[in-house]
């Protein structure tokens, strides 16, 4: 058996926008994904799964992805599941010179399905590093990172960035604008994260955000303005003057709120960090639902997220410098 595991992510700032070639600035969180591979004597692929939304789901299948299985998860989140983990397998298989043997896939992971913290880019990252060495390949982060955004960027209909799927393969602090991937760092940023316990459809709001830039030239102007912001929060993490980092926090949520990603959930528990004395808040990732991430060292930011209705869950969590790792 072959394990490896990848960390899921907080984008700090320039999520959408990076679809569109503007730079971005995700971190690694401690929170991770495992995946245990091991091969079988036939050509089936078993993969069973245990983590926050998709506890108990197994299913056993030739490689056609037409079994389904039988939990309590909206179709779309299990066919996303079900595509990132096909993607994987092919892509692993490749590296590791087209073989076809069967395998049996355990994920594990402690983030939250579709909540913005790039679930599925560390169950990716981790699945092709298990498989391929599982198979005989050794292949290094970048090229996990490469093979991992080929398969987001298919199950998302060409619209990708490298953000999550690089963030997850390298850790800490990142930067990504177009193809030019980089580590930026292990910069020490305290985070609360507030959790309303739903889960966003990364495709669904992609396309909504492009929708919405055909129509609108200022939708158009105001991705690239995300950009801009990027840049100042970078120099702002180079100061590590976290005052600033807070503020451009809040300005990049509000340009997330005129793109139309975010929802009443996010809003509330953006606004209720914020009044708690958070430096900043923001919705991060897709948006929709799910997660929003907090600047905040004081403990009073987590109690009142806990005390936010619409909020189930709300957590610390730090930067993580481990990225892919084996085990
Ligand atoms: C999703 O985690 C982040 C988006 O920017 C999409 C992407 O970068 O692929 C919304």
């Amino acid at each position: 058996m072959t394990t490896s595991t990848a960390p899921g992510k907080i984008y700090l700032f320039g999520e959408h926008a990076v679809v569109y070639g503007e730079p971005a600035v995700p971190c690694a969180i401690d929170l991770r994904a495992r995946v245990h591979a091991t091969q079988r004597d036939d050509d089936r692929v078993r993969l069973s799964a245990s983590d926050l939304s998709l506890d108990g789901f197994t299913i056993e299948y030739d490689g056609d992805q037409n079994a389904r299985p039988d939990i309590n998860v909206p179709e779309n989140l299990v066919s996303a599941a079900v595509g990132y983990v096909n993607g994987a397998i092919h892509q692993a298989r490749d590296l590791a010179g087209g073989s076809d043997t069967g395998l049996e896939l355990t994920i594990e992971s402690d983030i939250p399905l579709g909540a913005g913290l790039g679930s599925s880019a560390a169950v990716t990252v981790a699945a092709i590093d298990a498989v391929a060495r599982e198979l005989g390949a050794t292949p290094d982060a970048e090229t996990v990172a490469e093979r991992a955004f080929q398969v987001e960027a298919a199950v998302q209909d060409g619209e990708a960035s490298r953000a999550d799927t690089f963030c997850s393969a390298m850790g800490g602090a990142v930067r990504v604008e177009g193809t030019d991937c980089r580590r930026l760092g292990e910069p020490d940023l305290p985070f609360v994260l507030g959790y309303d316990g739903g889960a966003g459809d990364t495709g669904q709001l992609v396309a909504g955000v492009r929708q919405l830039r055909e129509t609108y030239d200022f939708a158009d102007t105001t991705i690239g303005v995300i950009g801009d912001l990027v840049e100042r929060g970078e120099r702002a993490l180079d100061d590590g003057d976290l005052d600033e980092i807070g503020r451009l926090m809040n300005f990049n949520h509000g340009l997330l709120v005129a793109l139309g990603v975010s929802s009443r959930t996010l809003d509330d528990m953006v606004w209720a960090a914020r009044d708690a004395g958070a430096l900043g808040a923001k919705l991060t990732g897709a948006g929709g639902r799910g997660c929003i991430v907090a600047l905040a060292e004081a403990a009073d930011v987590a109690t009142a997220l806990e005390h936010t209705p619409v909020c189930e869950r709300a957590f610390e969590a730090s930067l993580t410098p481990d990225g892919l790792q084996q085990e």
